[in-house]
């Protein structure tokens, strides 16, 4: 028997509910705050996810599902939104429309991750990315989108992580204060560390090791290394969010696991769980991406989350779903003709945009109408071969189980009453 791969999985009808309900949140939201809805292909040139993500990042060095098409292009699934929508952006010269752009999507991601609870190697991602404005107030207006979000499928307790990490005027003195730092503790860093010294000395700062954990504590900070623009632009973005009604929590080991950020970097956690798989979602500013990929400089904040990082939490909150819409109607019958009859009136009924199931096989009235409560249907309409000759159909209220003899149109308007 073939099994869906490893670290993916199907969504079946009954957890539906779940992700129609983001989607219609997510669709509300964009539409609050003017982020208008872009698609990208799955698969890109691989060299756009190696430019924009860095060569030393996990994504890049563990986990790209890279292939040669057969015309020999090398292409990668997309592991990530951020840098399909710049290359979009460049392509398609949004730089001429009016800054900043504001943009969103949805759609899955592939990660060759190591597959539990919250981390799969196909996941999905809402995602929005605000390009073309350097000014403090998009930061916040991203964290607070983020934020609603959350609040609008009804998750509570959450925690909103906040740092900055400078820009490239300032943030090679804080490397160098970081280097000194660990290089002093070498002997004690783990060996996934020991590596990272010398080439991405910040991703010491998030390592899940004990006691790369422990030295953490008291490395260099990088709000203390900030230049006056960077501290300038992090004081703003905190009295912004403040104003917002937000509270952030400044974590100074935050860093996130993708190159391209400058400043900003959030993380959006709930309140009782720590770890990497614990992140509901995250984002921050990329100021120097869309140079990065061939176009004029340009500042930059998005944020991304993964859906079914929100439907775990919203599960294990308890969150109680609107009730799915059930079909109203079910079309029961007796003998052929009345089949053929059954055929007709389902036709009309849906035609009337009533939702309409018919019996299936030809089984008795008692089984089908078991089946009409199995579909959660009101009504029932029941053509038998009485109904038949004298042209009505028999209505039957499904709760209560009351039913009269009525002519079709009757049934028809009981139907249209009883939706609205
Ligand atoms: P990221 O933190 O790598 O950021 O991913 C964003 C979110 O996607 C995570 O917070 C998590 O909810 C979800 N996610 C990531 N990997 C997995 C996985 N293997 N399984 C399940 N869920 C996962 C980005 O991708 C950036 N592009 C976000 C961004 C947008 N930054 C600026 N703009």
């Amino acid at each position: 028997m073939y099994r869906a791969p490893r670290g993916t999985f199907d969504i079946l009808p009954d957890q539906q509910a779940y992700w129609q309900y983001i989607r219609s949140k997510v669709a509300d939201i964009c539409q609050l705050y003017g982020y208008e809805r872009i698609d990208t292909p799955i698969f890109e040139s691989s060299g756009l996810f190696v430019r924009s993500i860095g060569d030393d990042t996990d994504i890049v060095q563990k986990e790209m599902y890279t292939f040669d098409d057969r015309g020999g292009d090398q292409l990668t699934l997309r592991p990530e939104g951020t840098a399909p929508v710049c290359r979009a952006y460049l392509e398609h010269g949004m730089y001429n429309f009016p800054q900043p752009v504001r943009l969103y999507y949805i759609g899955p991601s592939f990660r060759y991750e190591r597959p539990q609870a919250g981390r799969y190697r196909q996941h999905w991602q809402f995602g929005v990315e605000a390009i073309g404005e350097s000014d403090a107030s998009i930061d916040a207006e991203i964290i607070d989108m983020a934020w609603s979000l959350y609040r609008s499928v009804g998750l509570r307790d959450l925690v909103l992580k906040l740092n900055s990490i400078g820009c490239p005027k300032c943030r090679p003195q804080y490397l160098e204060a970081l280097k000194n730092y660990y290089s002093q503790n070498f002997d004690r860093l783990c060996s996934d560390c020991k590596r990272r010294l010398d080439r991405n000395p910040l991703r010491i700062l998030d390592c899940k090791n004990e006691t790369c954990m422990s030295l953490a504590e008291q490395a260099p900070r990088s709000i203390d290394y900030l230049c006056d623009d960077c501290a300038e632009h992090f004081r703003l973005l905190v009295r912004y969010l403040e104003i917002l009604g937000l509270r952030p929590e400044v974590d100074h080991h935050l860093v996130r696991g993708l190159d391209y950020y400058t400043r900003t970097v959030f993380e959006i956690q709930p309140h009782a769980e720590e770890g990497a798989q614990s992140t509901i979602g995250g984002g921050g500013r990329y100021d120097g991406l869309i140079e990065e990929l061939g176009g004029k400089p340009t500042p930059a904040i998005g944020f991304a989350t993964g859906i079914e990082r929100m439907v775990v939490n919203m599960k294990r909150q308890g969150i109680e779903l609107p009730p799915a819409s059930r079909p109203e109607a079910f079309v029961a019958f007796l003998g052929q003709e009345a089949k053929e009859k059954a055929v007709e009136c389902v036709g009309w009924m849906r035609g009337e945009g009533i939702g309409t199931i018919l019996a299936s096989g030809n089984r008795s009235l008692k089984a089908q109408l078991r089946q009409a409560n199995t579909f959660g249907a009101s009504f029932a309409v029941i053509i038998g071969e009485d109904e038949l000759r004298d042209g009505l159909v028999m209505l039957r209220d499904m709760s209560g189980g009351e039913q009269r003899r009525v002519t079709f149109d009757e049934a028809l308007q009981a139907l249209q009453q009883s939706g609205k």
